[in-house]
């Protein structure tokens, strides 16, 4: 028995106010009492629909020494929790669409989304390392961000690396991914959080609006928590972290062992 608090933080972010972003963030870890693990949406920095590139780099900051950074580490060593939060990430000429995970004891680490959506694909530069999975004191904790969901390898290399929980900042503008997780989570026999954002982006002559409905999923997909598609919520569930290293679907399945990978090499190897 590993018994942590873990959960998701919904809101509207306000796009390209850091500040007032920022200052929701604290409310809300302020709200989530004694959570040992608190997800935020992608980009819940910045906001999400940037006009171009230029107006992204405007609104980019460092991983190491940031706005973000800095005030993530002071409210995780207050509050004793781990955290979550997507933002923009400039480094030398690339920018990437990043979030970061910051510990109690006030230490940090990053992931660049591997698999840009839409129009991100225009601005971003794509992450080129593999996932992380970060010890913490909320448990092994994989690092996926939103678009990777449609790609079940992501998930895969988390749970082979140890990951207990998927935390899943996310930007969804369409309906699959909250019922897809479903087969991460089974699949994988992890608990994912999926961290959505509510409201509507009119940028740029776009409209983009968020799905909301941010949750937490058990190894054997059933819902812990699920939020509305509109309204900001805050959600926190004590799990047992135990029933995510059980990885025997039957008393004959195991997830990990079952896997043929001596007919797997076409994955790889195209
Ligand atoms: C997404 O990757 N923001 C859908």
């Amino acid at each position: 028995m590993n018994r942590v608090k873990i959960g998701y933080a919904q809101f509207c972010p306000e796009f390209g106010n850091r500040v007032a972003n920022l200052a929701k963030v604290q409310k809300m870890v302020k709200d989530g009492g004694n959570a040992d693990l608190l997800v935020f949406a992608e980009l819940g920095v910045s906001g999400y629909d940037f006009r171009d590139r230029e107006e992204l780099i405007s609104l980019a900051e460092p991983f190491d020494g940031g706005p973000t950074s800095l005030a993530l580490i002071e409210l995780a060593e207050e509050y004793s929790i781990s955290l979550i939060i997507g933002y923009p990430e400039v480094s030398g000429e690339k920018v990437y669409n990043s979030c970061m995970l910051v510990t109690p004891d006030g230490k940090k680490y990053n992931y660049r989304k591997t698999h840009l959506f839409s129009r991100e694909t225009l601005i971003f530069d794509a992450g080129d390392a593999p996932p992380p999975v970060i010890s913490t004191p909320a448990g092994k904790i994989g690092l996926m961000i939103c678009f990777d969901w449609v790609y079940p390898e992501i998930a895969r290399l988390l749970t082979l690396a140890g990951a207990q929980i998927i935390a899943h900042p996310s930007n969804l503008v369409l309906q699959f991914c909250q019922k897809a997780m479903f087969a991460r989570s089974v699949e994988n026999g992890v608990f994912t959080i999926t961290a959505n954002r509510i409201g509507t982006e009119d940028r740029a002559g776009r409209s983009l609006t968020f799905t909301g409905a941010s949750q937490v999923l058990d190894p054997k997909g059933n819902i812990l928590a699920q939020a509305p598609d509109d309204e900001e919520h805050l959600a926190i569930i004590e799990v047992d972290l135990s029933r995510a290293d059980d990885k025997f679907l039957t008393e004959h399945n195991h997830l990990l062992e079952g896997r043929r990978v001596d007919l797997y090499s076409g994955l790889v190897n195209l």
